[in-house]
């Protein structure tokens, strides 16, 4: 729509999105001369980003209404740096949540309404001098993003409004702008009608969130470029249909194309005729191969004169669907994916490309072939970035109205907005547009995606019939049908959110019409990803399986200086702010501050060819037979020493070559560990039946259905032990436990010191009927003094039942620590050790006493931290976590897994879940000298 006054009444007016704004257009950047584009330096551009200065105010009714007027006084403004959120400059509320509405319970709002009195608004002025390129022509701006909703004038007229926090705003200034000093003003509302289409699951910001540009148009402009890219069915023989769109003096004007291959030969070298160029030998697109072409197309006016040259990368390749299976040139997909949100612990969403780059990194070398853009089209940068490395894209619309249909989990779409409802029909057809015609020569992108849980109905469908009539050569996805199969027709595939393994088989064994895709699995919130395997079977199944979308990339926590004055990873609550979804936002692959989690290991793994998979595994069964063989060897030449026993009053002492052991009648087990004069025990070592609960065993309530072994764990005791052996060839002494917060269960840890010189340490745990399923089972000590490295030959990194296959067996090396996940939980366990030593250090790192465990029988898994499984209990962020000096060994003969499936309600896979009414044991050595 055109007007020429501003009205604060758009904000909650649906069927007001933009005005006076320019159509939307592809992402290509103009440049005046062939120098110019060589060099990636355009002066038809003029970056307006940096300081600008600014006002917040909490409401619409005390902003400073008049800010745009020529001569305002803005003395009372401060500054703003632009790009960037408001809220994290000092301004208003950083708040997190999921999918309540920011403001439910504190106003009682429905579609289209907003909270008047609570709707903070940020004023922003800047003023600048037009460059030398953009002087005397035709000058628009470009806000590449801005959340929620602005209103803009320029010298004091106004110039247009727009919303879509996600996709380009543009508008003409040419008529209001003078020369020498001009001054815009932009007034940015964090609340309108929108706010009810924007309900991601994320940090609820506002503000010039992305760059602002002015661009200049020569007499003759080339506006919009889509050069539309085929591959026939031989895989060589390429089409492109450039389809141009000029402004300005048009008449006369010509556009030469040049397209060149990686060596720089040409494929084409000729006028664009509005033809389809048919070109040979070409090398297909594709993730092992993103082959791209270089297009530089060369825009000259009526009398031959160059005005714009404009550079753009394409490749070639055919997405299609062939008998219900998505085929890329020909042969079957399989969405290797994750998703990711832009996201930057000091920056929020006002990413740079330096954290692009990280990220795509990050994919390569983990085998990541594909991104779900969540739940918004991203900065354009990343776009190029898959293009170049081969990542398949699926491009989402800015639409999620989760909040109103969505209800505590129950689907209650009574005011679901846009529903069909034709009021806003127009807003979220236009946000499918302004992200089609930005991204459409994007060669990444095989998928458009409607936006994310917004239930559905004929505004979702009219997004949809958008899409597919606009691009034959992309399919279309929208996994809201799920709550609404009257619509299944929007979507091209049928798209599921963490459906469990056995629910997906049901489908695929249906003989459906449509391929299935997860738009997101593998919740990673916190220590999880476990039995990710179970979906890549799916894919080596069934070939209408064609994989899925990790949930997500990177966590969401933002670094702010907590109550006590220290710097911290703070997560939703942290700001103050209510209601919120406290660390609901951390799920990603990569922590906050961009450092990959240890399960990465696992996507690695599973995301890489299934040849690749083979070779690791058989390297690793080679090398754990290796490690068993050598253990073997070195025990049998162990020469055996004669033992010396003392009998005390309450302790029974025995003594070998170079170590004593002190076994207390009270506490439990032994007291008193040396080796070589090394003290190694804190107090007695007790039995480990319980493990800091992750996040995901608190989501589908084992922690609470689990919660007495967390009590048994602490609490256990021991009487007197029993003594089974005592002579110069070997101590054995048992103790037997008693679980008051477990009655029926028990468990016996025998110690037996061997004249070899080891403590052979052997647990049993005697299940009984209906006693709560095991977080694990094991034995725990706490050092006297702190465990600087640990080395361990097992598997690399941290791993559990369900998440250990992407790990390589080998030697390997830690400090304890604890993993820095948003809310401390369990972490740092090894499977499948055969040996693992702990190594006191002095000042300068040298190892100054080491205490080796060997497994005997069966491998072990452990874990060596700074804390134990109660104080990471009670700690909510790991600043909070206290620093004791010792370290806890924990030597688990079970674990439960971590699963991944989701963190609300599923439990880990049943193969990985320790039923409380069996036996478990755990037996290895320590080695005395
Ligand atoms: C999905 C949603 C995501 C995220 C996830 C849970 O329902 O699409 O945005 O909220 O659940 O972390």
């Amino acid at each position: 729509m055109n007007a020429k006054e501003p009205q604060l009444c758009w904000l909650t007016d649906p069927t007001v999105f933009a005005v006076n704004r320019l159509d939307a257009h592809s992402d290509h950047v103009c440049y005046r001369t062939p120098e110019e584009a060589a060099a990636g330096r355009s002066s038809l551009r003029q970056s307006l980003d940096g300081e600008w200065r600014f006002a917040w105010s909490k409401c619409p009714a005390a902003r400073p209404a008049d800010f745009w007027r020529e001569g305002a006084d803005l003395s009372a403004f401060g500054a703003i740096r632009v790009p960037g959120h408001i809220e994290l400059q000092g301004y208003g509320e950083v708040q997190y949540t999921n999918t309540l509405y920011p403001w439910d319970g504190r106003a009682g709002l429905r579609p289209p309404q907003i909270d008047w009195d609570h709707a903070p608004v940020g004023s922003y002025v800047k003023e600048f001098t037009l460059e030398e390129g953009l002087r005397g022509q035709r000058v628009c701006i470009s806000f590449q993003g801005v959340e929620q909703a602005f209103y803009l004038w320029c010298n004091g007229v106004f110039v247009g409004y727009a919303e879509d926090t996600f996709t380009p705003s543009e508008f003409e200034l040419t008529p209001c702008l003078r020369e020498g000093v001009n001054r815009i003003c932009v007034e940015v509302h964090k609340r309108c009608s929108a706010s009810w289409l924007e309900d991601q699951d994320f940090f609820r910001f506002s503000g010039i969130f992305r760059p602002v540009y002015l661009y200049a148009k020569p007499k003759v402009h080339l506006a919009d470029l889509w050069l539309q890219a085929g591959l026939e069915r031989d895989n060589t023989t390429a089409t492109l249909t450039p389809r141009i769109k000029l402004e300005g003096q048009t008449r006369g004007a010509a556009v030469h194309l040049r397209l060149t291959d990686g060596e720089g030969c040409a494929l084409y070298d000729g006028p664009v005729t509005g033809d389809t160029l048919e070109l040979q030998g070409v090398q297909p697109w594709s993730h092992a191969t993103p082959t791209l072409y270089h297009a530089v197309l060369t825009l000259a006016d009526a009398a031959g004169e160059v005005q714009e040259v404009v550079p753009y990368d394409i490749g070639f390749r055919r997405f299609e669907m062939i008998d219900g299976v998505m085929c890329l040139n020909g042969e079957r997909i399989v969405f290797n994916g994750v998703n990711r949100h832009e996201w930057n612990a000091e920056k929020g969403r006002a990413i740079g490309p330096e954290d692009m780059y990280a990220a795509i990194e990050v994919f390569r070398r983990n085998h990541i072939n594909a991104v779900r853009t969540c739940h918004y089209p991203d900065q354009s940068l990343w776009y190029d970035l898959c293009d170049q490395n081969g990542i398949y894209m699926m491009d989402e619309a800015n639409l999620e109205s989760h909040g109103s249909w969505q209800k505590l989990g129950a689907v209650e779409p009574s005011w679901n907005v846009p529903g069909s409802l034709p009021e806003w029909r127009g807003c979220v057809l236009d946000r499918a547009r302004s992200m089609f015609e930005r991204d459409k020569n994007h060669t990444a992108i095989l998928i458009w995606s409607c936006g994310n849980e917004s239930y559905a109905g004929e505004d979702i469908q009219a997004m949809s019939d958008y899409f597919h009539a606009q691009d034959p050569g992309r399919l279309v996805h929208y996994e809201g049908v799920f709550h609404n199969r009257a619509f299944d027709r929007i979507s091209d595939m049928e798209s599921r959110m963490y459906a469990r393994p056995w629910e997906i088989r049901d489908y695929l064994e249906s003989k459906p019409a449509k391929p299935f895709i997860l738009c997101e699995y593998m919740h990673d919130m916190g220590n999880s990803l476990g039995g990710m395997e179970s979906y890549i079977r799916l894919a080596e199944e069934y070939p209408q399986y064609q994989g899925g979308f990790i949930w997500d990339y990177m966590d969401q926590a933002l670094w702010h200086t907590d109550a006590c004055g220290r710097r911290a990873l703070g997560y939703g609550g942290d700001f103050g702010e209510r209601t919120t979804d406290y660390n609901f936002s951390g799920n990603g692959i990569v922590y906050a501050d961009g450092a990959e989690k240890p399960a990465m290991q696992e996507v690695r793994y599973w995301y890489a060819a299934p040849a690749a998979r083979a070779a690791q595994d058989a390297r690793n069964a080679a090398a754990a037979r290796a490690a068993d063989k050598a253990l073997a060897a070195q025990w049998q030449a162990r020469p055996a020493q004669p033992l010396a026993v003392v009998e005390g009053d309450g302790n029974l002492g025995v003594k070998g070559r170079g170590f004593e052991v002190l076994f207390s009648y009270t506490e439990g087990g032994p007291i008193s560990l040396r080796t070589g004069g090394t003290e190694w025990l804190w107090r007695a070592p007790r039995p480990a039946l319980w493990r800091a609960s992750t996040d995901n065993d608190r989501g589908c309530g084992f922690a609470q259905r689990s919660a007495v072994w967390l009590a048994a764990d602490a609490l256990a005791k021991a009487p007197r032990p029993e003594i089974l052996e005592m002579s110069e060839q070997q101590v054995a002494l048992r103790y037997r436990f008693d679980l008051p917060a477990v009655p029926d269960a028990g468990v016996e840890v025998t110690y037996t010191v061997e004249s070899r010189g080891a403590l052979k340490v052997e647990a049993v745990y005697h299940g009984a009927p209906d006693v709560p399923e095991l977080p694990c089972f094991g034995v725990r000590f706490q050092t006297a003094a702190p465990v600087a490295a640990t080395r361990w030959t097992g598997l690399s990194g941290e791993t559990y039942p369900d998440r250990y296959k992407g790990a390589e067996f080998g030697c390997w090396e830690e400090t304890p620590r604890i993993e820095p996940h948003l809310v401390p939980q369990d972490g740092g366990v090894h499977m499948a050790t055969r040996r693992a030593v702990l190594q006191q250090r002095d000042s300068r790192g040298r190892t100054t006493a080491a205490l080796e465990l060997q497994s005997c029988g069966a491998p072990f898994a452990f874990s060596a931290l700074p804390n134990t499984a109660q104080e990471l209990e009670a700690a909510q962020h790991p600043e909070e976590l206290p620093a004791t000096g010792r370290t806890n060994v924990t030597v688990l003969g079970a674990v439960r897994g971590v699963g991944g499936i989701d963190s609300w309600g599923t439990d880990v896979e049943e193969a990985y879940r320790l039923d409380g009414a069996r036996d478990y044991t755990v037996a290895f050595r320590l080695m005395l000298n």
